[in-house]
């Protein structure tokens, strides 16, 4: 059987663009699998479409903090990452901020989408603080997490919507969504293809496939790995 990159996706609430990945996939315009669906919320939308799709899915118990994963739920999620081979997880809406552990564990194969145009609002409501700002264009961004500032890891790739007269915070946030879901599948389909280099911060697309894990082109390439720390 052909080659099929293993994603884990992390998620917490609606899911949508866990859905774009799972049709991609399904309309054969991704190689890529879903191995496993994570959630820190048993009640989340998202883990309603994993199952309808067929996907295992782990419910974390995140423990007792707001923003993150107690060390325990940070190291059933090692676990269940390992069992299931997963080479890339993907943060498709998860709402709490992973420990350097996990990160160094999983480090260059860690991506996450967000909806603005960073380095602009990083953290909650990107949306609606894009607007408040009173930008002309927004959009969203998929990047690598790595240490350090939360959405501050190398960009991958972003994608832009203008903001127009008259928008609501969830009309505006509703046209990025729209983005998001193709910039995601898209970018998806280079890690398949082993294309993604890094250098430091600079991530390229190489038009070959360049061999080796997901986000480790760069090593293929026989340069220097770098992150934000
Ligand atoms: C998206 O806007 C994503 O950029 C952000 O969280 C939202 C998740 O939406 N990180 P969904 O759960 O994929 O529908």
């Amino acid at each position: 059987m052909a080659y099929r990159l293993r994603l884990g996706v992390l998620v917490s609430g609606r899911g949508s663009n866990l859905e774009a990945i799972l049709g991609a996939i399904a309309a054969g315009r991704l190689a890529a699998e879903v191995r496993l669906v994570v959630s820190d919320r048993a009640d989340a939308p998202a883990v309603v479409r994993a199952r309808a799709a067929g996907v295992p899915v782990c419910l974390l118990d995140p423990g007792s903090q707001r923003a993150r994963l107690d060390a325990r739920a940070e190291t059933a999620l090692l676990e269940v990452l390992r069992e299931h081979e997963v080479e890339l997880i993907v943060l498709a809406g998860f709402m709490r901020i992973l420990s350097d552990h996990v990160l160094d564990a999983h480090a260059g194969a860690i991506i996450n989408i967000h909806p603005s145009l960073l380095p602009a609002f990083p953290g909650l409501d990107a949306q609606g603080q894009a607007l408040e700002h009173g930008v002309k264009v927004a959009g969203c961004t998929v990047h690598f997490v790595d240490p350090g500032a939360v959405d501050g890891g190398a960009i991958i790739a972003q994608r832009v919507v203008p903001v127009l007269r008259g928008d609501t915070r969830d009309r505006l946030a509703e046209r990025i969504l729209g983005v998001e879901h193709e910039l995601l599948v898209e970018v998806l389909g280079w890690f398949a293809a082993r294309r993604v280099t890094r250098e430091g911060r600079q991530v390229w697309v190489a038009d070959r496939n360049l061999g080796g894990e997901p986000g480790s082109g760069i090593q293929a390439a026989g340069r220097p790995r770098g992150n934000s720390r």
